[in-house]
Order: C-alpha cells, then structure tokens, then sequence
C-alpha cells in the first residue's frame, strides 16, 4: 500500500499525495450515534462561560505576574515563576485552542482577540498554526499528512523526557517566527498555508517578533531579567505543561485510522487539570464533534460515552498507559495500545439528519412541512435530485435555505450549528452568512448560494427556480 511507502513523518508533497492514494486523507470518519436535538443543544455557545473561565485565567496570571515582581530575587519568587510561567506558557495551549476553533465564546472577535493572544505566549504563528490545526482535525494522526503527531516513531523515552524542558521546542518555535519575519516561509508553512496567506504569515511573524524584541531592550533598559521573564521567557519556563496534556492526547495509539476512538484518548481528570487544559481531557469527544465548546464536553461524555472505551481513570493512569506503550514501540514501532471498543448504535451515521421529504410546487417551488417544527437554530437536510440542501432558522427565527455541502470539504452543513446570523461547519468551524451564504469563516473561502423562502399555512416553499440542474 501507499501508507508503506511513507517513511517520514514530514508533510511535504510527496508524502501528502502518497497518504491521499491511501484512501486516508479526507475521508469519513467513524462517529457516534447522538441525538440531533442534545448535539445542537450542546454546541450552543456562552459569552458569560468563556468569559468567566478566560477572566480568571488572566486575573491568575497577572496576580502571578505581581508576586513576580514583588518577590523577585526572594525564594519566594520561584514559586511566583512557576505558577506565572505555568499560566503563562502552559494554559494559553489549551486558550489558543478552543478559540482558535472559535467555539468559546459566542463572540467571534472575543475568541479571536484571545487566539492571537495566545498565539503570542506559546510563540506560534496564528495563521500557520490555525491551518494546521485544520489539518490534524482533517487527519488526525494520519502519517505524512498531519503536522501535529507530537509522537513519533520509533519514540525515544530520554527525548520524550526531554520535552518537558521545552529547551528545543521552544528554540524551534522562536527560530520559525523569526525566519517567517524575514519573509522565508518553511516547507510546512508552504504545504500547511494557501498561497494568498503567505504575507499574512510575515506580517504577523513581523510583530510578534517586535513585541519580543521590545522586551528585551526593556530589559536592557531596565538591566533587569524580569521583562523578559514575564513577557516572552515565560514560554520557555511554562512549555513543559503544555507536553503533560499533550502527551495524553494521542501517544501509543493507533496511527492511520479513521476512529478517532483507536487514535485519541479521554482521561478523567481532576478539576484544577480541567481548568487549566480546559475539558480537552475530553479528547476523543472534542475529536469527534469540534463544534461542541469545551465547557459542554463533559455533557457530550454523558450523551455518546457508552459508544466510546473506556477513559483512562487518572492522569497517571494515562502515563502509566502511555510510557509502556513507549518502551514497546522503541523495539517494535508497530506495536500499538489494544483497545476493547463497543459497538456504534445504529448505522454509524453520527447523526440523524435524514433528508426530509419535499414535493415540487406549481412554480417548481421546493414545498417541505417543517415550518412548526423548527425551532430557532434548528437546521434540517433536503435532497433534492442531485443537489442538497439546508433548511433552518437563524438564532432570531429568520427562516433561510442555502446549499448543504461546506465549500472546504464533503461535510454537510446540517450536521453544524447555527451561530446568530450565520451557520457553522462541523468539521473546521466555518461559517456561512445565512442570508447571503458569503464564507466569514475560515477556512471556507467560497461561499454557498442561498435561496428565497416563504412560509404559506406552515410549509416552506423554496425557490430554486433559478438553478437549472434542478427543474422538474
Ligand atoms: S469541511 Fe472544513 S470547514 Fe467545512
């Protein structure tokens, strides 16, 4: 098979073309059956939630930031260095994350103003990162397709140990930033980013480095370390939090699969972990189902858990799982995890969307009986000969129809969510204005046709007298 032939873990051309004649690369994955009315209930998404958890998370860390100060070259300041640099270089991961997917908060310019924050501490380029964040979640620990396996093999236990310093990762992170300020994008970036993307690379690569350079002439200026600790060091001395989540994630399980149940793992964990990496202690949920924001994880749990394995019980369970599977895989990289998994219910179709039947007006309206049925949010599929389409109504009840099928890949927007005005992709998060189908999220670039509706003695007529592939 092609797979075989895939000796690297590197993204390049090659090795991308060799995974997508695998069969691997953009396929349908395996999910579990949910239903329709507890999935949409818990993607909904709280501006007050987010902004809770956020507020406290940056109130820690300025408090940190003060005992810093206040303590410094006192035995005490250890203690404020770690706690600062922990909140600092650790937590902004699992923060750059949930933003970055834009499932948070309900506010799309708070979840960015967050993403590019966080992009900042952990040194990591917003738009490179975003579009291989896209990508892992496309394929997720698919073999030369996907840039985020953190765990490679044959593994090393002293390499895998030596993470934890974040000497090397971070080093690397700083080099690509400044490299991408220089106007040099590397192999990955090319690969991982479209093309019209390039100077945004640069440009935000540009003031990212600026703002670290500022701090060290701050430094400089002040003769003192502590602008550098706090502002840029901290990356550095917190990145080792970063790897103890990480780790749990996908090391020792499967590669090349499309369960995310046999390449993911979800670890109970105790609240002060959940706060800090945010419920992606939920992994395997968070895989499965992107659009559910993460304070709602434990209730997907709840909902599709006997369709997964077991969670590992404790976090030194998970290590325990996980550095035995290591030292297997540094004799035999084949090896992976056994894993005892249920069955799926019902026909693997995640979730029910059943195309709702229609029938054909005197006009060549498309005529459905939904309208008592839909609730504010609700979204239903139509097929209608070759062309699908998606039915809703908008958080404030606007009815509105448009082309089902996301414009990045083969995912029907059914399955998404409806955010305000716009409806959201399952798959990656991105988002079509309802009333004028443009694409205001990425990474859909091409927006959907939308049609006209009208309401009549509670049917639907849509108008799709326009398009010509579907006439009567
Ligand atoms: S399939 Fe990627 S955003 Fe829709």
């Amino acid at each position: 098979m092609a797979l075989a032939a895939i000796t690297s873990y590197q993204l390049s051309a090659a090795n991308s073309d060799l995974a997508r004649q695998s069969g691997l690369v953009d396929a349908e994955w395996v999910l579990p059956a949910i239903d329709p009315s507890v999935l949409r209930r818990l993607q909904r998404r709280s501006n007050l939630r987010a902004a809770l958890s956020t507020s406290l998370w940056l109130g820690l860390m300025l408090l940190a930031g003060w005992a810093v100060v206040a303590t410094a070259w006192s035995w005490w300041s250890i203690p404020a260095v770690i706690i600062y640099s922990a909140l600092y270089g650790g937590a902004s991961d699992s923060r750059w994350h949930e933003m970055g997917h834009g499932t948070a908060f309900r506010s799309r310019r708070a979840n960015d103003a967050i993403y590019y924050l966080a992009c900042f501490m952990l040194l990591r380029g917003p738009t490179v990162w975003r579009w291989s964040h896209y990508r892992h979640h496309t394929d997720t620990i698919i073999k030369g397709h996907d840039a985020e396996i953190a765990f490679q093999r044959p593994p090393s236990i002293a390499g895998t140990l030596w993470r934890f310093a974040h000497l090397q990762g971070g080093a690397e992170l700083l080099l690509r930033l400044v490299r991408h300020a220089f106007g040099s994008l590397d192999d990955e970036a090319k690969e991982l980013v479209p093309y019209h993307e390039h100077r945004r690379v640069v440009r935000e690569s540009q003031v990212m480095v600026a703002v670290l350079l500022a701090s060290v002439v701050a430094s400089a200026f002040m003769q003192s370390v502590l602008p550098v600790v706090l502002i840029g060091g901290s990356t550095f001395l917190g990145g080792w939090l970063v790897v103890f989540f990480g780790i749990t994630q996908h090391a020792g399980l499967q590669e090349n699969v499309l369960d995310h149940r046999r390449n993911t793992r979800t670890v109970v964990m105790n609240p002060v972990f959940r706060f800090l990496y945010l419920n992606m202690n939920f992994h395997v949920e968070h895989h499965m189902f992107p659009s559910v924001p993460y304070y709602s994880l434990p209730g997907l749990h709840h909902s599709i858990g006997d369709q997964l394995s077991q969670p590992l019980p404790s976090t030194w369970a998970a290590y325990r799982q996980i550095f035995a599977a290591l030292r297997r895989q540094q004799v035999d990289p084949t090896y992976e995890i056994p894993l005892d998994l249920p069955d799926i219910h019902g026909d693997a179709r995640p979730v029910d969307i059943g195309a709702e039947s229609w029938m054909r007006g005197p006009r060549g309206e498309i005529i459905v009986g939904l309208d008592g049925s839909l609730e504010h949010g609700d979204l239903r599929r139509i097929d209608v000969g070759n062309r699908s389409l998606v039915v809703g109504k908008t958080t404030s009840g606007s009815l509105f129809a448009c082309d089902g099928w996301c414009t990045h890949a083969k995912v029907h927007l059914a399955e998404g969510t409806v955010i305000g005005e716009e409806v959201e992709c399952p798959k990656h998060n991105a988002r079509f204005d309802c009333r004028t189908g443009e694409a205001t999220r990425k990474p859909a670039k091409d927006g959907i046709r939308v049609y006209p509706v009208t309401v009549s003695n509670g049917r639907i007529a849509i108008d799709l007298t326009t398009d010509d592939s579907v006439r009567p």
